[in-house]
């Protein structure tokens, strides 16, 4: 009688946080419920990500999430390490996730990285919520193994109480400071005014119910229109990370949240130079079940369709960068796909100076929050490229003119050997880190000690 269920997709869920707070461990979590309370089989692993389908987030999560409410399909969590920016997770028009989980460790608040997420949530007008984790640890704690939050607090001391509330309201208000006004959860009338905080244990799932419950309802409620899509037009997606796999070559992890992917489809890639115009010639998923870090042995499949994430081989893929846009071509021109390609790369294009630092990043997605920090920085930028740190880039820094501006800003790539050698006798200062903000602040500390 739901005519939609075909036409509405899977919501993308974002999981991000600081290094440690517990973002793998709560998917590992949701992932090892759902097997343990589905039968095996029912959620698939993705490259990159892993879809829960309705069936098994209402059997976990109980009472809080009744299937008849809900006509989406289900979530695709996507994992975010902390050492790679959120920011590659970008497409069409803004942000890929069409939600997120904030996860933000109990004991410690917000972190360097937690400001980061926030800063590009706020700036993709992504909604989220916050999963206060590691609830667990506080001290006395009564663990109520993968009870709703709710039941679990009625089983602890007032003592353990109080000190977990001081920690969640100590977030609230970093939360407040940050611009946004939040609560616990269950106090939230409105989830598009309010942030959402809900406190979790990835080690005993208390909570982890009422997380999912609340994933379910902010995109039922808010994204039902943005997830209706038609599943048989032409593929879209963001490419995640590109690979070297055995056998294959370069191939592209990509996130496809629009359309669907067959295998021998002519695909447009954004990639250094040009975009890629290429052919599909494998589609390649985990097989079921299989951990996505240490999984090896990929199955071809036929085809894939949004929301999912999925391999890509095809020749020619080595310049393909992460963040960037692939497009099915099928029954469009292929000059079309190519123009759609180019513009959505050149919405991030960075203004460059005459004179000025040179950037390198991993992703477009971080470039483009470097390029904008830099902005609001008023320091110029001469060059900006997604990649690795080459002797090519040394010498090109060498040739800004003011002296402060003979500064290579790295932000989560590796400096390639030759590089390192090049960098001995250059006269050019290397600025890296893992925080773009803390990247900036150093190179201004730089220039501010120089002034003096
Ligand atoms: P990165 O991917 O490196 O950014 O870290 P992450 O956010 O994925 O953290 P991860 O899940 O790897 O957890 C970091 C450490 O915290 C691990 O040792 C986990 O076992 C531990 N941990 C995570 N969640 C919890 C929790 O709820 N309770 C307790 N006690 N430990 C936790
Ligand atoms: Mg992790």
């Amino acid at each position: 009688e739901d005519t939609h269920t075909d036409t509405l997709r899977t919501p993308i869920v974002a999981v991000l946080g600081h290094v440690d707070h517990g973002k793998t461990s709560l998917l590992d979590e949701i992932r090892g419920s759902a097997v343990s309370e589905a039968e095996a089989g029912a959620i698939t692993q993705h490259i990159g990500a892993t879809d829960i389908p309705l069936d098994t987030i209402s059997r976990m999560a109980g009472e809080l999430v009744i299937p008849d409410d809900f006509d989406l399909p289900g979530l695709l969590f996507i994992d975010t390490p902390g050492h790679h920016s959120f920011s590659t997770l970008r497409a069409r028009g803004g942000a890929l996730a069409d939600i997120a989980v904030l996860v933000v460790d109990v004991n410690d608040g917000f972190q360097p990285q937690t400001e980061e997420a926030i800063d590009i949530l706020r700036r993709t007008g992504t909604p989220f919520v916050v999963a206060a984790n590691k609830i667990d640890t506080t001290p006395g704690w009564n663990p109520q193994e993968g009870e709703p939050i709710q039941r679990s607090m009625e089983a602890q001391s007032e003592r353990a109480m109080s000190m977990l509330n001081e920690n969640l309201y100590e977030i609230i208000g970093q939360l407040s400071d940050a611009g946004f006004s939040a609560d616990l959860y269950w106090r939230v009338q409105d989830f598009q005014k309010n942030i959402g905080v809900v406190p979790v244990s990835a080690i005993t799932a208390e909570g982890v119910p009422d997380l999912l419950a609340v994933l379910m309802g902010l995109s039922q409620r808010f994204m039902k229109e943005e997830m209706a899509i038609d599943v048989n037009g032409p593929g879209e997606g963001t490419v995640l990370e590109v690979k070297d796999e055995r056998g294959f070559g370069a191939t592209v992890d990509t996130v496809v949240y629009d359309g669907v992917i067959e295998n021998g489809d002519e695909i447009v890639v954004g990639g250094q130079e040009e975009p890629i115009v290429t052919e599909v010639r494998a589609l390649l998923q985990p097989r079921p079940l299989a951990e996505i870090r240490t999984e090896k042995q990929f199955e071809k499949v036929a085809s894939v369709g949004a929301a999912a994430g999925v391999k890509i081989a095809a020749p020619d893929l080595d310049d393909a960068m992460a963040g960037a846009p692939v497009r099915v071509v099928r029954d469009k021109p292929l000059d079309d796909a190519i123009a759609e390609v180019k513009a959505e790369l050149a919405e991030i294009e960075v203004d460059t100076a005459e004179d000025g630092v040179v950037v390198k990043a991993d992703t477009l997605g971080s470039l483009e929050a470097m390029a904008n920090a830099l902005r609001e920085a008023e320091v110029p930028i001469m060059r900006a490229e997604v990649g690795d740190v080459a002797p090519r880039d040394i010498a090109i820094t060498e040739t800004a003119n003011q002296e402060e501006h003979k500064a290579l800003l790295a932000f989560n790539v590796d400096i390639l050997p030759n590089a390192e050698t090049e960098l001995e006798s250059a006269d050019v200062k290397l600025f890296t880190n893992d925080v773009i903000y803390q990247l900036i602040e150093d190179y201004e500390t730089y220039v501010e000690e120089r002034q003096r």
